[in-house]
């Protein structure tokens, strides 16, 4: 299977950088990488890129994605996004559930489950994160708490969770240098890989990505894992330079 390198530009990026950033990225992806290449942006800045892209054939093979999405489809939710608008901005994917939102949005297992529903009723890929924070982790719950995630969105979406890719981010890891060794992040992926096996016969196609500090110099260790079928890249994103090595280690 196609690894998938997908950055995760958080709450970052402005007119200026954005193209700064893409430009370089399109020079390094002159040659078009085997691997697949996505950029997860700010909402407002989704427009910006589809028309950097458009004017740049090396940026063809980098697709695009929002970082969250509304579980309803339009009305009177002041402030969300939905996924009929990502769609119209043609985002390829979407993440939900990353722990930055669970942790300061409050958003439950079930209110997770439903955003994935939404982004594939519009045929959107959801990016769906899981991951034990350092006190689960601490308390010996890593497996636990990730089957608890996984679960809630298996138990919503069916046998559409064969559409869906899963990130496993260990929370302890996300933008603090610390990353968890390619044989921990391993054992948690084929926990992962068993569950999704069990609730689909299309479990096979299933991309499991890795995230929490991957970058440049540790990326080839984890992606040489058997169940590690890409990275999601938070700050090392944002370095045209580092992306393009993640992106390498990933060919
Ligand atoms: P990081 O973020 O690479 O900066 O740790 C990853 C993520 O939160 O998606």
């Amino acid at each position: 299977m196609k690894k998938l390198i997908a950055g995760n530009w958080k709450m970052n990026g402005s007119l200026a950088a954005n193209e700064e950033l893409l430009a370089a990225l399109a020079k390094g992806l002159e040659q078009r990488p085997s691997c697949e290449v996505a950029v997860c942006v700010p909402a407002p800045y989704l427009m910006q890129i589809q028309t950097l892209k458009s004017k740049s054939p090396a940026l063809a093979a980098v697709a695009v994605g929002g970082q969250d999405v509304s579980g309803h489809a339009a009305g009177a939710y002041t402030g969300e996004v939905s996924a009929a608008m990502l769609k119209e901005l043609n985002c390829r994917f979407v993440i939900v559930g990353h722990s930055e939102r669970r942790q300061y949005h409050a958003e439950t297992d079930a209110l997770v489950a439903d955003k994935t529903k939404a982004a594939l009723a519009e045929g959107i890929t959801p990016i769906v994160c899981v991951g034990e924070t350092l006190a689960e982790r601490d308390a010996g719950r890593t497996e636990e708490v990730v089957k608890r995630q996984l679960a809630a969105v298996i138990h919503t979406n069916g046998h559409c969770i064969s559409e869906v890719v899963v990130a496993y981010e260990p929370v302890w890891a996300i933008g603090t240098g610390k990353t968890a060794s390619p044989e921990d992040a391993q054992a948690v992926h084929a926990v992962l890989r068993a569950q999704l096996k069990a609730a689909t016969d299309q479990s096979g196609r299933i991309k499991i990505l890795y995230g929490g500090s991957m970058n440049a110099a540790n990326a080839a260790a984890l992606l040489a894992q058997p169940d590690i079928n890409g990275g999601l890249i938070g700050g090392a994103s944002l370095k045209a330079a580092d992306f393009l090595k993640i992106i390498a280690a990933a060919n």
